[in-house]
């Protein structure tokens, strides 16, 4: 081959490279750490030389996905997305985000098939034999994490629970389960240390818990779901509108 052809195959690979690199910091799979993993990895991981994966990484920080701290290594660039969410539709995490621009992911934290504990046989009506799907999962916008949900859903919903990959309310809708009707319920709260770590944030930092129950049209229990939302990337919105005054009753 060609010194010229050579080096436009080299040109074209850390461009490659740049990109899947992008994407996997997009879809969160270096969630866990501000920092970027070392060369020596990151090269066996895309089996490329320093060479290509230098400049691939040069690229990342022009465009501001990655930045150098000297003697401190590359980190990635983290813009928490801050998100306005209206407290009375119930749409999904990924329709949420989606809506934003932003590409929604999850890391599975916990998944599988249980005997519902008392709360959320109570919670979903359930029968203490009746089995539960639950599900624990990081939420991420575009490579940032948002919330940790735990969703229990009774196993009749979702038969092929073991086939579930992506969106919960898709996996519902394709099976005619959607959710119609939600109540939610929301209180501030301090992270634990375990759930901090999860989310990338300082032990006891702020957090919004929120309940959720959902419904399908027939007044079934269809989801009961535990979410942590890091307080900095939430705001829930609320519209507000003057009811008629309440009539006063004679004694
Ligand atoms: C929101 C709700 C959860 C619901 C989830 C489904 O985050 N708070 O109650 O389970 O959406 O999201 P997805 O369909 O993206 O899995």
């Amino acid at each position: 081959m060609s010194i010229a052809a050579d080096s436009g195959r080299a040109g074209r690979l850390y461009k490659s490279i740049a990109k899947t690199l992008r994407h996997d910091i997009e879809s969160g799979r270096f969630a866990e750490s501000e920092v970027l993993p070392g060369e020596r990895a990151l090269c066996e991981t895309y089996e490329v030389s320093r060479t290509t994966l230098r400049k691939a990484i040069v690229e990342l920080i022009a465009e501001g996905v990655l930045f150098h701290r000297h003697g401190a290594g590359t980190f990635i660039h983290r813009s928490t997305p801050r998100v306005d969410q209206p407290s009375s539709r119930l749409t999904s995490f990924t329709e949420d985000m989606e809506l934003r621009g932003f590409v929604a992911t999850s890391r599975l934290l916990e998944k599988g098939v249980f005997l519902p504990t008392p709360e959320e046989a109570m919670m979903l009506g359930a029968g203490p034999n009746e089995r539960v799907f639950r599900l624990r999962r990081l939420r991420l916008a575009s490579g940032t994490p948002m919330a940790i949900e735990n969703a229990v859903v009774p196993l009749r919903f979702l038969p092929d629970w073991d086939r579930f990959d992506g969106s919960l309310y898709d996996a519902l809708s394709a099976k005619g389960h959607r959710p119609m009707r939600g109540l939610q319920r929301l209180r501030a709260i301090l992270l634990n240390e375990a759930d901090a770590a999860t989310l990338g944030v300082e032990p006891r930092s702020p957090a919004l818990y929120i309940q959720r129950i959902a419904y399908l049209p027939d007044g079934a229990c269809v989801e009961f779901t535990r979410s942590w939302y890091r307080a900095d990337t939430y705001d829930f919105v609320s519209e507000l509108a003057l009811s008629p005054a309440p009539r006063k009753t004679r004694r």
